[in-house]
């Protein structure tokens, strides 16, 4: 198969294409990536020295970079581990009010040097949750 891994010279994406190199022998690597403050070469040097594996740096928003990179090298599957730390965008009411909540603390923080930590990580599931959360329970189940 020949592979765009997308963001490789990340955290995730250099292990990925450590892996896959390793443990598909079959497999052709292009690795596109645009180098942001989070991403290095030096975590796919190991990489580069394997004639399976190239480079290209270039960003994934790019749409007729990425056409003519698809163009060029016929791609069988693509993944994606390119990604950036976003400002706050928020969407809705709901979401707003999240956001000015870590605004509120994190202004705390920068000016009295209150110790906090803002923790965005995505939606939690498991034993108690209410139904309605990202991953439902398959069963009904009410409220204690
Ligand atoms: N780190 C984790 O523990 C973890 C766990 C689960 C899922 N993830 C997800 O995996 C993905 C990668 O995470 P990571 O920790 O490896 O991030 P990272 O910041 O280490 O790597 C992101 C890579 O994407 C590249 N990149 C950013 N914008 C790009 C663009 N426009 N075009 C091309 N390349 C671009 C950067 O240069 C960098 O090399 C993210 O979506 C993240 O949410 C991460």
């Amino acid at each position: 198969m020949k592979l765009l891994i997308t963001g490789g010279a990340g955290f995730i994406g250099s292990n990925y294409i450590r892996y896959a190199l390793k443990e598909h022998s079959e497999d052709r690597i292009v690795n596109l990536d645009l180098l942001t403050y989070a991403g290095s070469l030096e975590n796919v040097c190991e990489a580069a020295q394997n004639p399976r594996y190239s480079f290209v740096q270039g960003d994934i928003a790019d749409r007729a970079f990425v056409f003519g990179l698809f163009e060029r090298e016929r791609f069988d599957a693509v993944v994606n581990f390119a990604a950036e730390t976003s400002p706050l965008r928020p969407s809705s009411p709901y979401s707003s009010s999240k956001a000015s909540a870590d605004l509120f603390v994190l202004a705390y923080q920068r000016t009295f040097g209150l110790p906090v930590t803002v923790s965005r990580c995505s939606n939690n599931y498991g034993p108690r949750q209410f139904p309605e959360k990202l991953i439902p329970l398959r069963r009904r189940q009410t409220r204690p």
